[in-house]
């Protein structure tokens, strides 16, 4: 195990700077899973973690020991790509213990800990297949046997599960959650998955643009996103942002002006003059159907999206497209005239530089 700090990394390509004086602490023990939009340099700040890229500024240390220099195979870090890199001629006993025959351990050791590893990842009835005899997920797994048997002080993972169907994402995403204990290990992991990030995480990074924009428990990012950027990042269907203006204040109670119109109310201690530019943040889920003319939002369905377990309905409400999430089906059909309620203390406010009012 092994605590992680970045102290002001930093990284260029030439004039292109992608990581820009990047501060993070990742404790011992932690799952912490980056996230971003594509290009905002996730897998660059894992490769500098690493040490297969050279930081152009900052410190990388890991027990407060400054590795910034290192070699990768000083770091005691194991990665695992997306593209497993298994050895095709090798079986997946000899892919699994390769390292450790590098690293010139004796053979009785090797097999004992790949044995152990083998058994962790269910796929001891494997050992003697080659790659290309595998599924997928059971491919995934070994490359993570592969990482676990080398007793690496950090885990980086870059995408791990992208590869796989729908349905071998679910089954390997709870797989890991199951080992997520039994590696007892600093683990660093990149997604585009919303689930995975939101289930397997003790702390979520958000990144943007070579930044990070908020970092903390994924509930937390979940019920008070800091800024506009992760308010719209996290979560599923994405929040609803709405543009307003402060009208009234009363006790707590704010009073807005949605664009077209409409009046609604939310929460807020703070008080912020009249007639201040704000967007109100609904996510779908907190969203309530009812019928039109109840005050506050009213709006057409464009689009009924019946998933089975839930339906997600696109309501245009004055200029703009909404998305409410609703349990199970629902009778409400397209064209239908619909008003939108919400509990104001579940809505968000931020104000007009992104940053979150109260
Ligand atoms: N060797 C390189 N030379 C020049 N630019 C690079 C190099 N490697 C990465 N970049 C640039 O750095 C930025 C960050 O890339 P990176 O691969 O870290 O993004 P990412 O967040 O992992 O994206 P994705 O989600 O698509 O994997 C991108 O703009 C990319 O084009
Ligand atoms: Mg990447």
């Amino acid at each position: 195990m092994a605590k992680l700090e970045l102290k002001q990394v930093a990284k260029s390509f030439g004039d292109t700077a992608v990581i820009h004086g990047l501060d993070l602490t990742v404790d011992d023990g932690e799952f912490c899973v980056f996230v971003g939009p594509s290009g905002c340099g996730k897998s660059t700040l894992l490769r500098m973690i690493a040490g297969l890229e050279e930081c152009t500024g900052g410190q990388v240390l890991i027990d407060a020991d400054d590795v910034t220099d290192h070699q990768p195979a000083r770091r005691g870090i194991a990665m695992v790509f997306q593209s497993y890199a298994l050895y095709p001629h090798m079986t997946v006993e000899e892919n699994m213990g390769f390292g450790l025959k590098i690293a010139k351990e004796p053979g009785k050791t090797i097999a004992a800990k790949v044995a152990t590893a083998a058994r962790t990842l269910q796929i001891e009835h494997l050992l003697q297949r080659r790659p290309r005899d595998l599924s997928g997920g059971q491919r995934q797994r070994v490359a993570i046997g592969r990482a676990i048997v080398r007793a690496p002080r950090m885990f980086l993972f870059d995408e791990p599960l992208s590869n796989l169907d729908a349905a071998l994402r679910v089954e390997m995403r709870v797989e890991l959650a199951k080992i997520k204990s039994q590696l007892n290990t600093t683990v660093i992991y990149v997604t585009h998955d919303q689930v995975e990030a939101m289930t397997l995480a003790d702390k979520i990074v958000v990144l943007r643009d070579g930044r990070v924009e908020q970092a903390g428990r994924p509930l937390d990012l979940y019920a008070r996103p800091a800024n506009l950027f992760v308010a719209g990042f996290i979560g599923s269907p994405k929040m609803n942002l709405l543009d307003a203006v402060t009208v009234a204040h009363s006790g707590a109670t704010l009073s807005l002006k949605l664009q077209g119109g409409a009046r609604v109310e939310t929460l807020c201690p703070q008080a912020l003059p009249q007639g201040t530019a704000v967007t109100l943040g609904i996510r779908p889920e907190h969203l309530r159907l009812t019928d039109a003319g109840q005050g506050g939002m009213d709006g057409e369905v464009l689009v009924a999206e019946r998933l089975g377990g839930e339906t997600y309905f696109h309501i245009r409400v004055a200029d703009k497209s909404i998305i409410a999430k609703v349990n199970g089906d629902s009778a409400i059909g397209l064209g239908a005239m619909v008003g939108l309620q919400f509990d104001p203390a579940q809505a968000h406010l931020f104000m007009a530089n992104g940053q979150r009012a109260c």
